[in-house]
């Protein structure tokens, strides 16, 4: 590092990606989102919709693509800059699928049976077992290593498949030699789990048999404030966090301090003496005051389809390039006759 200047200090290379399914919910901005909108200046980063991945579940081709361009447009609205980073759809680079048909080959049967996800998503799912569900994680290290990623910012609930991606590296190049970066999982800094406001021990889901559970990003004030006044407290009326004893007033607690920007410290006293009724009408209106603007940007962007397509044209033939880069070297070191251009 000596006789360099802050300026040519490389920024680390961060990867993440989202699947298309469903609606962003205010959920998926306090995990994921916020964190990699917080990420955009200090590191290099590449974000991607990993619209492959989705399709291990039975989709209506339909839906499937409307979903995707709305969570592109709310991933813009929201504040990712697709010029300060790489934004893309997976299917749009191909190298994705190319390097996964290689990993599979680095990749043992015995240690991808031993996914947690593979086995918990076979098991609520057995008429659908279908060999993408099993290959999941190998894909997943090609979006990853294809990169050179350094940190892949993920939930708790992805961190193996990053170590499973990290593992089938240092194979790869104990193999050959040097050619992929090692990755690391990193738990995000400033996320924060929020839980249903139906179910509050477990993680907001999109349940169907109980829609009040859960808040989408895109659902209007009405919907929002009528969501919060139906969450679940406790027969207490203190409001504190203790994620123990008052689960469903500790995740409101989360919420409140996430879209209004104070501490959960800040939260409770200003609180104090107010009775849940309050509590909750006030949580929704940060809500609702936060995604305001967002809202509004989003149905513009959703309506502009020249511009959705020129983010993901670029994004793509940005990503492309740097991904071309490592698959080249791969099929190189694997053996491939090369085409001589
Ligand atoms: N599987 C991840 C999820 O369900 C999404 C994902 C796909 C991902 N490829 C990735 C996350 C690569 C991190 C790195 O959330």
């Amino acid at each position: 590092m000596s006789g360099e200047t802050t300026d040519t200090i490389r920024k680390k290379k961060i990867f993440s990606a989202v699947k298309p399914t469903g609606s962003p919910t205010i959920g998926s901005y306090a995990g994921a989102l916020k964190n990699w909108i917080a990420m955009q200046d200090a590191y290099d980063c590449v974000y991607c919709v990993a619209d492959l991945h989705s399709i291990t579940v039975s989709l209506e081709p339909a839906v499937f693509r409307k979903n995707t361009l709305e969570m592109l447009a709310m991933y813009l609205a929201l504040g990712i800059n697709p010029e300060k980073c790489v934004l893309f759809l997976q299917s749009h680079v191909s190298a994705h699928a190319e390097l996964a048909w290689v990993l599979n080959c680095y990749t043992q049967f015995g240690e991808a049976s031993r996914m947690t996800q593979f086995k918990e998503k076979s098991k609520r799912n057995p008429e659908n077992v279908n060999v993408g569900l099993f290959d999941y994680p190998v894909l997943m290290a090609a979006d990853i290593l294809l990169y050179q990623a350094e940190t892949v910012p993920v939930g708790e609930d992805q961190k193996q498949h990053v170590e499973l991606a990290r593992n089938i590296a240092q194979r790869f190049n104990n193999r050959y030699s040097p050619t992929f970066v090692l990755p690391e999982p990193v738990m995000p800094k400033y996320g924060a789990k929020i839980y249903g406001l139906q179910n509050p021990t477990a993680k907001m889901s999109k349940s169907e048999e109980n829609p009040n559970d859960c808040v989408y990003l895109a659902d209007g004030a009405d919907e929002i404030m009528r969501k919060f006044k139906a969450a679940v407290t406790d027969s207490d009326s203190a409001v504190k966090y203790d994620k123990t004893n008052k689960p469903g007033i500790s995740n409101l607690l989360t919420v409140y301090s996430v879209f209004s920007g104070e501490s959960i410290d800040k939260a409770e006293k200003e609180f104090e003496g107010k009775g849940y009724a309050d509590f909750k009408k006030r949580v929704g209106e940060a809500v609702i005051e936060f995604l305001k603007p967002v809202q509004a940007e989003y149905k513009k962007l959703l309506a502009d389809k020249n511009y959705l397509q020129s983010v993901m044209k670029s994004g793509a033939e940005r990503a492309a390039r740097i991904a071309r880069r490592t698959l080249s070297k791969v099929y190189r070191k694997v053996g491939f006759v090369p085409l001589e251009q």
